[in-house]
Order: C-alpha cells, then sequence, then structure tokens
C-alpha cells in the first residue's frame, strides 16, 4: 500500500510539472520579459480600463496556449490581417511566440484588456 501511494504521488508530480508548462515548448518567465512591448494594449493588472474608446483589445491572459500561438503566427504570416499586430508579430521568433502564449495563458488574473473584450 505504501509503495502504492508513492507511486500515486510521484504521478502527481509529474502529471503537474507537465501542467504548468515545462513539458511544453513556451517559458512562462521568458514570456513576461516580452510583455513590455503587449501590455500598453492587451493588459493592466487591476482590471482597469485605460481608454474604453480605443480599439477593442481583445483579452489574452487564460486564453489556450495553442490559441495563442497560432493568432501570433497568423498575424505574422498574414493570415491574420491586423496592420498594428502584423507589425508587432513580425519581430518575433517562434520562440517568442511559444514564450509570450505560454506567459497569457498561466496568468489568468493578472493580464486583462484594457478596452472592451472583442466578442
Ligand atoms: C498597439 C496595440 C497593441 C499592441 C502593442 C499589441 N497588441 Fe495584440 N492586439 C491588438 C489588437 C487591436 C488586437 C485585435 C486585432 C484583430 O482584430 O485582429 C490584438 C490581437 C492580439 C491577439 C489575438 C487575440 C485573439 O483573441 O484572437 C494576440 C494573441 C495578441 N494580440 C498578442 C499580442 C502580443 C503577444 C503582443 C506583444 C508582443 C501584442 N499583442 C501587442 C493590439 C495590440
Amino acid at each position: 500500500m505504501l509503495l502504492n501511494k508513492n507511486l500515486y504521488l510521484l504521478l502527481v508530480m509529474i502529471l503537474g510539472i507537465s501542467s504548468t508548462g515545462f513539458a511544453q515548448d513556451g517559458n512562462v518567465i521568458d514570456g513576461e520579459k516580452l510583455t513590455a512591448n503587449c501590455q500598453g494594449c492587451h493588459g493592466i493588472p487591476g482590471f482597469r480600463t485605460a481608454y474604453p474608446k480605443v480599439y477593442s483589445v481583445p483579452k489574452l491572459g487564460g486564453q489556450s496556449e495553442l490559441y495563442l500561438a497560432n493568432a501570433l503566427k497568423a498575424y505574422r504570416s498574414g493570415n491574420r490581417t491586423h496592420p498594428g499586430m502584423r507589425a508587432i508579430a513580425a519581430a518575433l521568433s517562434d520562440a517568442d511566440i511559444a514564450d509570450l502564449a505560454a506567459y497569457y495563458s498561466e496568468n489568468k488574473n493578472k493580464i486583462v484588456s484594457n478596452g472592451k473584450d472583442a466578442e
């Protein structure tokens, strides 16, 4: 029984680690360093609305990592056409995109939209 319990704990630890981002490509810490270029539009901690009348900026925090990475790649490739995001995504490497996607998908409560969320 003791052995089974230890195996169970080990399994929980392994699953826990893999679900916090280590097993994925993106690195949350590196992603955070890249967000200086995103925060002005995408996020202000504490749900403060800075520019309510400006173009609706989608909320990133808590989105799925895959969705965020795919969105950034689509701006970079031109499949998504928003000019501002295209210019920003053009400067991002695959590693940058993975890190940013990891960061925003992990930070549900810290990063919010500063405009109305897009429908
Ligand atoms: C100048 C303001 C601005 C900056 C800076 C900016 N964004 Fe955006 N972002 C937008 C707007 C506006 C949209 C919605 C564009 C559209 O309608 O396609 C958007 C869309 C996105 C989306 C798609 C969200 C969705 O729900 O589909 C992602 C992902 C994203 N931005 C990530 C980033 C990242 C990462 C950075 C920093 C490297 C960044 N953005 C910097 C304004 C900005």
